[in-house]
């Protein structure tokens, strides 16, 4: 996934409504320009989605048209600035299937902009070994199933949590939590993406320093579960393009109470998974939410999952924010001395600067 400095490149003949289409987009993507005109056509775009904004019936623009969407391997949508048939026949010659008129709905546009990205960045999964692959891949659908069964009322498909988390370990015993993490950091499903960002670090993690079978487990259902309480906060909040207000941060920090609600709710789930969940923004002072915990009322595997909670984090990159490297995050992270096991911080951070 490295090399990718734009999520899309908005190719517009400069007649159409290539502007609007911008500020729709800003925030929640990066974002590249490019004119019609001087697109080099054997040139890469070195995006995930090219998303064309242009006449496809005027015979000139529809000839260099051609030209640039053969040369792009991205992902490719299509806007018409108005419906007609002479426009959608040509740009189904061309391949594309995908496309909108204009006036478009705005939630529509950054739905299907961000399904198709998220095609994309899932399809490189191809490339890895077959073990981290299926571990991807499953706990998409596993994660996504999680979700929406939370959402409509309905328990956890715990089957599928576990064998997800089964296939993690197994990527753990091979991979490389680098390699997990640059699988995952173009994902454009936030939530997805964060919680496995939580529970690689934290199954590579414990892995590595020998532990195995039920307590790897675990740790493993307790990182992909922790933040299932966000299927209940609302998309405007979970993924707000910029920092959240104090008022929508109070509505976020209920994701823990929630988790609390959801996970209470299922047959047969550890207990130490459903504390790693509801306390994982403990803080070791008390300050902390959403029961003010401190010192020994917070277990070790409540520490060691608050640990790979904030380095995640900070290692992510958001539209408001550069991802952080390894190196600062951990560093940082030895100044919350109030908030985190330092003890635990030490061995993570060893083994964070040994590893790939
Ligand atoms: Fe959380
Ligand atoms: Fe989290």
């Amino acid at each position: 996934m490295h090399g990718i400095r734009s999520d899309i490149v908005i190719v517009s003949d400069g007649r159409g409504n290539a502007a609007d289409i911008v500020s729709a987009l800003n925030g929640f993507f990066r974002l590249r320009e490019e004119s019609l005109n001087d697109c080099r056509a054997n040139g890469e775009s070195g995006a995930h989605l090219t998303l064309f904004c242009a006449n496809a019936s005027s015979d000139e623009t529809f000839a260099k048209l051609k030209n640039v969407v053969k040369a792009r391997d991205s992902e490719k949508l299509f806007i018409l600035p108005t419906h007609n048939s002479k426009s959608v026949a040509r740009i189904k010659d061309l391949g594309i299937a995908d496309y909108m008129v204009w006036p478009v709905d705005v939630e529509e546009l950054r739905a299907k902009v961000k399904k198709a990205i998220n095609r994309r960045v899932e399809r490189s999964w191809a490339a890895l070994d077959p073990t981290s692959r299926a571990a991807l891949e499953s706990s998409l659908v596993c994660f996504e199933d999680c979700f929406s069964r939370v959402q409509a009322g309905e328990s956890l498909p715990m089957e599928m949590v576990q064998s997800s988390c089964q296939r993690i370990r197994e990527s753990a015993q091979i991979g490389t939590l680098g390699g997990w993490i640059d699988a995952l950091e173009e994902h454009h499903n936030y939530s997805f993406r964060h919680s496995m960002f939580v529970c690689g670090t934290i199954t590579y993690f414990a892995n590595a320093i020998g532990i195995s079978g039920s307590d790897l487990q675990l740790l493993t259902v307790g990182g992909l579960l922790h933040d299932i309480g966000k299927s209940q906060v609302p998309l405007e909040i979970l993924d707000k393009p910029g920092k959240l207000e104090p008022h929508e941060w109070d509505v976020m920090r209920k994701h823990a109470e929630y988790s609390r609600e959801v996970l209470l709710r299922e047959q047969g789930l550890d207990p130490s998974a459903v504390a790693m969940a509801v306390h994982h923004h403990e803080k070791l002072d008390g300050s902390g939410y959403p029961d003010g915990l401190s010192g020994a009322q917070i277990s070790d595997h409540v520490r060691l999952m608050a640990i790979a909670d904030v380095y995640s984090a900070l290692i992510d990159k958001r539209s408001y924010k550069e991802a952080m490297s390894k190196e600062a995050a951990i560093d940082l992270m030895g100044k919350f001395r109030g908030h985190l096991d330092m003890d635990i911080l030490r061995a993570f951070r060893s083994y964070m600067l040994d590893t790939k």
